[in-house]
């Protein structure tokens, strides 16, 4: 079997799935399920120092089916961050510390605009022995209405104070999760690795409506017949997630040929993908685009915790296939297909004109002449006969 392990900013993984913040990591059982189940590492469902302004509501989830079939292809939910007091997750991330001391255990924050408040959270989470921290500025409901969540993450200059706040507090690596909900998400995660952030991790879920009940003609998930637009999450993100995790990595590692003088280096950070994983496939395709790292939410909660067995045997199975010893030999491998559309346009035009030439029996390149042909292939190249 290939070799799964993962050294993300000094954090030791036996394989790249993580549990992505949300119901998956949601008290310290179902945390040391996914550790039992082999998990890479967890990251715990978001927490704020005031749990008591957090209330949630019923239905919060609403779900997209494929046409004629049961399989969940788009999920939405209006779910808040964790409504559990601090100090009991404070006691959980130590008893989980305890239990498996050398797993990793990522503490997703989240705080209002207010530097004591981040500066305290960070530190009390630190004195548990978390081993990271992922800053959720990408909740797009419930939260943006505290200034919160997607809120901040939407106003780069306000994210990088922010960062700047968090780094300066921790002695753990910090990544910073985005959201998809802005027209070009390199500006904030530039804002928040220059302000220190050892990663970002990309995408929470996407601003959505998923529908109305055609005999109410009320939206949906409904609450007492009213409804909020919520997150879109699942398979049918992916795409989404896969272009933006691909623009990170343009930004983070590409060569800036340019020649502009930008003092930003960030190809010693990392990114962390989600949205839409379900399979080591998906994952696989995540790492060729240059993520380290790749989360699941959804597809825990509609495949359980086993899932990450399977996953680890096919994304096993992908780099057997193509002789890939570890994830760091692929890592990024297919990025540099990406181009410009002038550039298609250019290529196509040059392959045709190829073809043409080659269906002629017309050489081209040196390698194409034939020792049997030489004569006639040499004629087909001169331009005049006199
Ligand atoms: C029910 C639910 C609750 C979530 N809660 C959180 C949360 O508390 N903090 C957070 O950063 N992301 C939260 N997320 C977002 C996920 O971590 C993830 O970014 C997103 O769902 C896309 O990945 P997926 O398709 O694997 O679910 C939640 C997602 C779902 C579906």
């Amino acid at each position: 079997m290939s070799d799964l392990s993962v050294v993300s900013n000094g954090l030791k993984l036996p394989n790249p799935f993580v549990i992505g913040s949300g119901p998956p990591g949601t008290n310290a059982n179902v945390i040391g399920k996914a550790f039992d189940e082999n998990w890479g590492a967890v990251i715990c469902k978001t927490v704020s120092l005031d749990a008591s302004k957090v209330v949630n509501v019923a239905p919060r989830y609403a779900r997209m089916r494929a046409t004629g079939t049961k399989e969940v292809i788009g999920w939405q939910n209006i779910e808040l961050i964790s409504d559990r007091p601090f100090e009991t997750w404070e006691d959980e991330f130590k008893r989980i510390k305890d239990k498996y001391p050398d797993r990793v255990l990522i503490a997703s924050v989240m705080e209002e605009y207010n530097k004591e408040a981040w500066v305290e959270m960070i530190e009390r989470c630190q004195a548990c022995g978390v081993d990271a921290f992922e800053l959720n500025f990408s909740c797009p409901h419930g939260m943006p209405e505290r200034k919160m969540g997607a809120a901040m993450g939407q106003d780069s200059e306000l994210l990088e104070e922010v960062c700047g706040w968090v780094n300066h507090a921790a002695t753990v690596p910090v990544w910073a999760k985005m959201t998809p909900n802005v027209t070009h998400i390199v500006d904030p995660a530039r804002a928040a690795l220059r302000a220190g952030c050892e990663g970002v991790a990309a995408i929470n879920t996407i601003l959505s409506v998923m529908g109305v009940d055609l005999e109410t003609l009320r939206p949906e998930p409904t609450v007492e017949g009213y409804s909020v637009p919520g997150g879109y999450s699942c398979k049918a993100v992916r795409p989404i997630a896969l272009r933006m995790v691909m623009e990170l990595a343009a930004m983070m590692y590409g060569d800036d040929s340019s020649g502009s003088e930008s003092e930003d280096d960030f190809k010693d950070r990392t990114i962390s993908a989600i949205g839409g994983v379900e399979s080591g496939e998906h994952a696989a395709q995540f790492i060729l685009l240059g993520a380290s790292t790749v989360q699941v939410c959804t597809g825990v909660m509609i495949h359980g915790y086993k899932l990450a067995g399977r996953m680890c045997d096919e994304l096993s199975a992908f780099m057997d296939k193509h002789g890939f010893n570890s994830i760091e030999e692929f890592r990024g491998h297919s990025l540099k297909y990406f181009s410009t559309h002038a550039d298609l346009v250019r290529r196509q035009a040059e392959a045709k004109a190829t073809q043409k030439a080659a269906n002629e029996g017309m050489v081209t390149k040196d390698t194409a002449w034939e020792g049997d042909n030489f004569v006639a292939q040499s004629s087909k190249l001169v331009a005049n006969d006199d």
